[in-house]
């Protein structure tokens, strides 16, 4: 998909320092307050260009827009971890960058995380969200998802809960 400056387009290897980049960015940005600093540098650190590299190459799929040639965001997704459900397919990540959100960029991703999934033959999807993450709860809600299921992740010694949002 073209529009403008705008692309949505499968990753490659070498996009593995810039998608670090922005993991880095989003992460920080969202989740300082709410997951312990020593874990979320931790979880920072384990996410840098090799690791992303070496994901990709495994065969990760993962989609990039890019923004006037800069990717502003990406999404990962593929089969869900949810077995026995309609939801065929999960989004594991969805990220835009601070400085590009709120512009319609994550909902572009998610719209072309759906096709992508249906053009592999898998049905409904569903995503799971830190329920303390109240702008992703929230943007998933006004995407048409309904909340699912509850969970909780543990971040070094807090015990965080955790929604998950699902379309058929
Ligand atoms: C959540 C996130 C992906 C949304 O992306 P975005 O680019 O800011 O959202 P968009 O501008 O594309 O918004 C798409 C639609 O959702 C709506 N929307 C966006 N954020 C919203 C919110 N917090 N509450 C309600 N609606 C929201 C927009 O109004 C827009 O509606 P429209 O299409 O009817 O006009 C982005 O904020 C982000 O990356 N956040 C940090 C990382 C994160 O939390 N990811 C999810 C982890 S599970």
């Amino acid at each position: 998909m073209t529009t403008g400056l705008i692309s949505i387009r499968k990753a490659k290897q070498a996009d593995a320092a810039n998608i670090a980049g922005v993991y880095e960015d989003t992460w920080r940005h969202t989740y300082q307050g709410i997951i312990p600093h020593l874990p979320l540098s931790q979880m920072i650190a384990r996410r840098g260009p090799g690791s992303w590299q070496r994901s990709l190459h495994r065969g990760m799929v993962a989609l990039v827009l890019e923004f006037d040639s800069e990717i502003a965001g990406y999404v990962t997704l593929g089969r869900s971890r949810m077995r026995g459900t309609p939801y065929g397919g999960e989004l594991f990540e969805l990220y835009v960058r601070p400085v590009f959100q709120g512009v319609g960029f994550g909902g572009r991703l998610f719209q072309a995380a759906r096709t992508e999934l249906e053009g592999r033959g898998i049905d409904g999807l569903c995503v799971w969200a830190l329920a303390d993450n109240e702008i992703a709860c929230a943007f998933y809600l006004h995407m048409g998802g309904r909340q699912i299921s509850e969970g909780a992740d543990q971040f070094g010694d807090r015990t965080l809960r955790k929604v998950a949002f699902a379309w058929r």
